[in-house]
């Protein structure tokens, strides 16, 4: 008992809980995510799964994403990057719905399985169903020779290192690195993405480990506000655009590990509906980062501020409107747009685990739930 408490310890590096150690495990994750996959100085970028069906992906009619959780937020994440760079019509499907729901798939059709654990059912059923469909499956997975791996026509693997904890953490940015990356290679085939942006990207790309390193110096700060807030029993999470997958993905977070419940949606979606929630007792968590969505989200701001809203506003570094507006700022580096979620999602998922650890919650291992969910 002794020794098997002292190699958990060890294998937790220190840290009290594996999620906090994956957390802080990102700059890292990330960096082997993406390494040997490109070389920004010399624009080259390479997959070997994505190199073998070259031609099907350059032509697909239209990419169909799969997966559960967390990983179907990396495909949200995917359907922004995707229908930006690269032109390509995608759909994100809950694996749970589309393998009963008689699709529509067809020859021409690239159905892209994305799993941290590989062995999730549902997503692995619904692949298979496309596959007897003739589709060609691209898999994103994480571990090695899982279940998923082995039933694609070629893939990618994440790289990120075991993940223990069941939050999904540092799985998440990384299936955004290799789907941003994915979206940039297919974005520079198909011509639709130019050299000179391409190569802003992939300069962006390479100073994301450094920035989420920084991003991490956040945590202190986050503790503070977590105490205030730790007895919330609701939390609403407000996003745009490539910052709305996020907001789901940081109240799935918060669910999970704290049992409060939490909402994410997409902050114009509020009027239709849950701005009715509002009132001095609802913390408010908005990211609001310096985008083409800027402009809208602050008015949705002063919309949750108007109703006596508690807002926690994740910004851009420097940001000096909000400042004025929010209960609590929470700055985070600059970058480009593409790929703010590797960083807003950071204090999200700090958020989420220090309230859960303020709560007594077993941060690892929550009730009701498995790290891989192989029954559907
Ligand atoms: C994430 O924090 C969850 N534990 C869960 O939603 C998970 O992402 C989902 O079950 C999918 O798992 P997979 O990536 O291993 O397929």
């Amino acid at each position: 008992q002794r020794l098997e408490m002292a190699l958990e310890s060890i294998e937790k590096g220190g840290y009290p809980h594996f999620m906090l150690k994956e957390i802080f495990e990102q700059p890292r994750s990330i960096l082997d995510s993406m390494r040997g996959r490109m070389i920004a100085e010399s624009d080259h970028m390479m997959m070997g799964g994505i190199r073998e069906f070259e031609n099907k992906f350059v032509n697909a009619e239209r990419i169909l994403i799969v997966a559960c959780g967390t990983s179907w937020h990396a495909g949200l994440v995917a359907e922004y990057l995707i229908e930006d760079l690269a032109r390509i019509p995608v759909e994100v499907e809950y694996a749970s719905e589309f393998r009963y729901r008689n699709p529509i798939i067809s020859e021409r059709d690239i159905v892209v399985a994305i799993s941290q654990s590989g062995e999730t059912a549902d997503t692995l059923a619904a692949l298979e169903l496309a596959k007897s469909k003739g589709a060609t499956i691209f898999g994103i997975c994480n571990v090695v020779g899982s279940s998923i791996a082995r039933a694609t026509d070629a893939g990618a693997y994440t790289h990120a290192g075991p993940e223990i904890g069941v939050a999904s953490t540092k799985a998440f940015t990384a299936q955004v690195t290799v789907l941003s990356l994915i979206a940039m290679i297919l974005g520079s085939k198909r011509g639709t993405l130019e050299t000179s942006k391409l190569r802003q990207l992939m300069v962006e790309l390479e100073s994301i480990p450094s920035k989420v390193e920084k991003a991490l110096e956040l945590n202190e700060q986050i503790i503070k506000i977590s105490e205030q807030y730790k007895d919330a029993t609701n939390f609403l999470y407000l996003g745009r655009g490539y910052n709305f997958p996020v907001a789901l993905e940081g109240a799935l977070k918060l669910k999970e590990i704290s049992y409060i419940h939490a909402e994410g949606y997409p902050a114009a979606e509020m009027k239709h509906g849950p701005i009715a929630l509002i009132d001095e007792h609802m913390p408010v968590v908005v990211i609001a980062t310096k985008d083409s969505s800027y402009e809208k989200i602050v008015s949705n701001i002063q919309e949750v501020k108007a109703r006596k809203g508690k807002i926690i506003a994740v910004v851009t570094e420097g940001d000096t409107t909000i400042p004025a507006m929010a209960d609590h700022v929470i700055e985070i580096p600059e970058t480009s747009e593409h790929l703010v979620p590797l960083l807003s999602v950071i204090p999200l998922q700090l958020l989420s685990y220090h309230i859960a650890v303020m709560r007594g919650c077993n941060v690892d291992q929550p009730r009701n739930l498995a790290k891989s969910v192989t029954v559907e």
